[in-house]
């Protein structure tokens, strides 16, 4: 389904409008406990939560803001479109700048390195840094992913039952031969793309210490800006070659400035017993619950802003269970195999209404964050055996709290 442009724009300006006075005057007090993206934030339950502008946002940028929709939701005709490429758009991947397909299902972008003699990742000779499953002008898609679940069973402390699913991933129909025997397959899901601009915004000396990615986006944090993540997608994921314009500027404008919606029910007792019960059980550690960015932005409504995207930003290792797989289906040794960004929570109890499926971990495993939580290994080991120590009524205020984000 391709959604016209015209339908979409009508979209953003109500809130806006409400809002843009308040931008003028940035108030320095903290911002209420709903309004996750500081005067950004906007209150937007609906499906199309996910694919709002900031509130503050001047009405000089409209324009700028609608032609990057209308890139958005392009659907790309070939040339451009590359012969190999994952989508034809990239609201394939990000229906209504969610995580997920218009028909609510996850695609999965296989990601495929090698070992460098110095232990840096190589792309795989043949098929490059991720394998493209679709083909256009005569050209054979590179090959087909396939994706078997086995179920795991658990049980509380408490005696109560989960269970959980864990992928299993092969590669079939490759064009080029086989892979490298040394490859390391790394399956990923889009990411819902709410707030990405006040993230980028984020000033370096306000994160804590650790282990710092090279850059603040995509699962691993391998991209270094908006701007860097829109160029490898329109080039990777959608293969487009031969563009000149600058449409990776008015997609990347289009994007750093999509809003953060507001928590809703945030002053539920049992939400608010939710969120002390998720900072004692450790997480607020990783996902941590405030930033501010910096007073210089690309864009002045992302500047002086205290957000709650719950997370740090920074690597952390989440065990074996989750991490990057060889050939054989086992865990990669690789240190950095294990390692995973803080995924931002806010959003995160919208995922359902905006895609129609919940998806949730680098590769779509967890059907709810409470599989999530129980997928966590790692430095996250400790956190999660709390939570699955908690009594039943705590687990479920601690799974409403983030519901509320
Ligand atoms: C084939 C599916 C697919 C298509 C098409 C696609 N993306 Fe993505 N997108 C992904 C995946 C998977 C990731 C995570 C990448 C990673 O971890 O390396 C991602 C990550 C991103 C991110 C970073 C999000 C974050 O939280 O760090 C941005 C921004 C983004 N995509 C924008 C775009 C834009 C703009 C387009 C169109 C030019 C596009 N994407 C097309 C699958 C897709
Ligand atoms: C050591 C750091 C760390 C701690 C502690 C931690 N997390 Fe996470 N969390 C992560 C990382 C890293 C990811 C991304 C993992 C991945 O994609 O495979 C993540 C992912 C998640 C996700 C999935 C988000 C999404 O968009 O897919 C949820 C939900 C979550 N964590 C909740 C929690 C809760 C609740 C706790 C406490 C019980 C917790 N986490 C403790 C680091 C941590």
């Amino acid at each position: 389904m391709h959604l016209s442009a015209p339908r979409w724009v009508r979209l953003f300006p109500a809130v806006a409008v409400a809002l843009v006075a308040s931008a003028a005057a940035p108030s320095l007090s903290r911002p209420p406990a709903a309004a996750s993206g500081g005067t950004a934030t906007v209150s937007d339950a609906s499906r199309h939560a996910f694919g709002r502008a900031v509130a503050n946002l001047r009405r000089s940028q409209w324009p700028l803001v609608r032609s990057g929709k209308e890139l958005f939701v392009r659907r790309w005709a070939e040339p451009p479109l590359g012969p190999l490429h994952n989508a034809g758009s990239c609201s394939d991947c990000h229906f209504l700048d969610g995580r997920g397909e218009p028909s609510g299902t996850i695609p999965v972008l296989l990601r495929l390195s090698i070992p460098g003699p110095d232990g840096a990742p190589l792309p795989e000779p043949r098929y490059g840094v991720q394998l493209q499953d679709r083909a256009v002008g005569g050209a054979r898609a590179e090959g087909t992913v396939i994706l078997d679940w086995q179920e795991v069973r658990g049980r509380y402390p408490d005696g109560a039952r989960y269970t959980l699913r864990r992928p299993r991933w092969r590669v079939d129909r490759l064009a080029q031969g086989p892979l490298h025997p040394g490859t390391r397959l790394s399956p990923r899901i889009p990411p819902s793309l709410v707030g990405l601009g006040l993230l980028e915004a984020v000033a370096v000396a306000d994160l804590p210490a650790g282990r710092r990615p090279p850059g603040r986006f995509g699962w691993k944090g391998a991209a270094t800006s908006v701007q860097d993540q829109v160029q490898r997608a329109m080039a990777e994921d959608l293969g487009l070659t031969e563009l000149d314009g600058d449409e990776p500027r008015r997609l990347t404008t289009y994007v750093r400035l999509l809003a953060v919606p507001a928590r809703r029910g945030v002053d539920r007792p049992e939400v608010r017993r939710g969120e002390t019960l998720f900072r004692r059980a450790g997480c607020a550690g990783c996902h941590l619950p405030e930033l501010r960015t910096a007073p210089e932005a690309s864009f002045p409504e992302l500047a002086g802003q205290t957000i709650r995207p719950y997370t740090d930003l920074l690597l952390h290792d989440l065990g074996s269970d989750l991490a990057d797989i060889r050939l054989n289906g086992r865990p990669d040794r690789a240190p950095s195999s294990r390692l995973w960004r803080t995924a931002p929570l806010w959003g995160l109890g919208l995922q359902k209404t905006v895609t129609g499926t919940v998806a949730l971990l680098h590769d779509g495993r967890a059907r709810s964050a409470e599989e999530a939580i129980l997928w966590h290994g790692g430095e996250a080991r400790t956190a999660r055996s709390r939570f699955r120590s908690l009594p039943a009524v705590d687990r479920g205020a601690l799974l409403r709290f983030l519901d509320s984000l």
